[in-house]
């Protein structure tokens, strides 16, 4: 840490992004204990003036430079963005929690949800990695029902993603599509996108990110791929059955998860209700129709989970339920901010020198 300060300086790279502004927000909401905030952005933005705790702070451009006496960075500017700058920040002395997808499986990077796996945080090489929106609400529901029924036989999952998890840019053209959808006659909806692979207003695209090619993920997308292995890094499974279908859906901020757990052995409703009521971070709704959804959950930190039910299908070991949580809190800036704190806590702010491995080319993997 700085020698001249006793509180870390902290930059936020992505400083005016969904997730930077929320991570700004939660930064000066929760108190963390800092000495100086440095937001970074793009050209485009560098010189605007953001609010953080009373004051006006300038944002710069982000550029190798910037990172001299930052203690702790906080990166939200994109899996490029990353790749080029985080180990100009590790060289500099700082420790990286990347919201991107640039370092995530690397097998020397953790790859954290506070409160479900901290202890990974103790091996960091200088960076640790934010995972996935859809993975990170999804884990605290996972983690809670691993030790019952003899762990998990397998996990289906399917993703309802808002568009806020594509960025700013996404959010303004749903609204702008939208408005003009509202008075379009059926078959004469409003062409030309730019953030999504169709219109987005008024459907729903079962296609984030690219499409794989490498066996055997053939035909997923990329997104369903990071769900799965991120998952069983997180959980430390990394056999566990697990398949996903993600689908981005005209909702601004909010992922909805239908999941569906099989056990290895008989699990009783109750057990599964009370692992979930007991669980960290979960809120489990009791009555039929007093389900989760996005616009009512928007802005707050838990994971909420509803609809479970026994899976008709296999009812002695199986269950099924409906997992809402905002994307830009417990799936980005909230969990950031969390693994933040926890590294504080446990005297891991110092500067790590043996981590150039992990910026080669062949470590990235978006
Ligand atoms: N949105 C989510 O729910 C979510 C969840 C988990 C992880 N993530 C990840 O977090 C990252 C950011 O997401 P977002 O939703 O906040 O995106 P966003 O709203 O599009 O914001 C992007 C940020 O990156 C900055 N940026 C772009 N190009 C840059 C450059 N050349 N140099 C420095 N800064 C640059 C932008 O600055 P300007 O304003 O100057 O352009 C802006 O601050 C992505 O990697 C995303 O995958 C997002």
């Amino acid at each position: 840490m700085s020698q001249s300060a006793t509180q870390p300086v902290v930059a936020v790279l992505g400083a005016t992004g969904l997730v930077g502004q929320k991570l700004i927000a939660l930064l000066e909401k929760r108190r963390f204990p800092l000495s100086r905030l440095k937001p970074l952005a793009s050209q485009r933005t560098a010189g605007q003036q953001i609010q953080f705790a009373g004051q006006s702070v300038e944002v710069e451009e982000a550029c190798p430079e910037a990172f001299e006496g930052v203690d702790l960075v906080l990166a939200s500017a994109g899996g490029a963005i990353s790749q080029a700058l985080v180990h100009q920040a590790v060289a500099r002395g700082a420790v990286v929690v990347d919201n991107t997808s640039c370092f995530r499986m690397h097998p020397d990077v953790p790859l954290v949800v506070a409160g479900v796996n901290n202890e990974a945080l103790d091996a960091h090489n200088g960076v640790i990695a934010n995972p996935n929106c859809s993975t990170a609400q999804l884990m605290p529901v996972l983690k809670a029902l691993m030790p019952l029924g003899g762990g998990l036989q397998r996990v289906v999952v399917s993703t309802y993603q808002s568009v806020s998890g594509a960025g700013k840019e996404a959010i303004d053209e749903l609204r702008q599509k939208s408005k003009l959808a509202v008075d379009c006659a059926p078959g004469e909806y409003p062409t030309g996108y730019a953030c999504f692979a169709r219109p987005m207003a008024f459907n729903l695209i079962p296609h984030i990110d690219v499409f794989m090619e490498e066996a055997p993920y053939q035909g997923y997308t990329k997104e369903e791929w990071k769900l799965i292995v991120e998952t069983r890094k997180i959980l430390d499974l990394p056999q566990l059955p697990i398949t996903a279908t993600a689908v981005r859906v005209p909702v601004m901020v909010g992922h909805s998860e239908s999941v569906t757990v099989d056990f290895n052995q008989p699990v009783s409703l109750d057990e599964v209700t009370a692992a979930l009521r007991a669980a960290d971070d979960v809120v489990l709704s009791d009555g039929l129709t007093d389900y989760p959804t996005p616009l009512e959950t928007e802005g707050t930190d838990p994971v909420y989970v509803g609809r479970l039910r026994r899976d008709a299908s296999n009812p002695e070991a199986g269950v099924s339920m409906w997992v809402v949580a905002d994307n830009l809190m417990i799936g980005a800036a909230l969990n950031a901010v969390r693994l933040a704190e926890a590294l504080v806590a446990r005297g891991l702010v110092t500067p790590r020198s043996q981590c150039a491995h992990l910026f080669e080319p062949a470590a990235a993997t978006a």
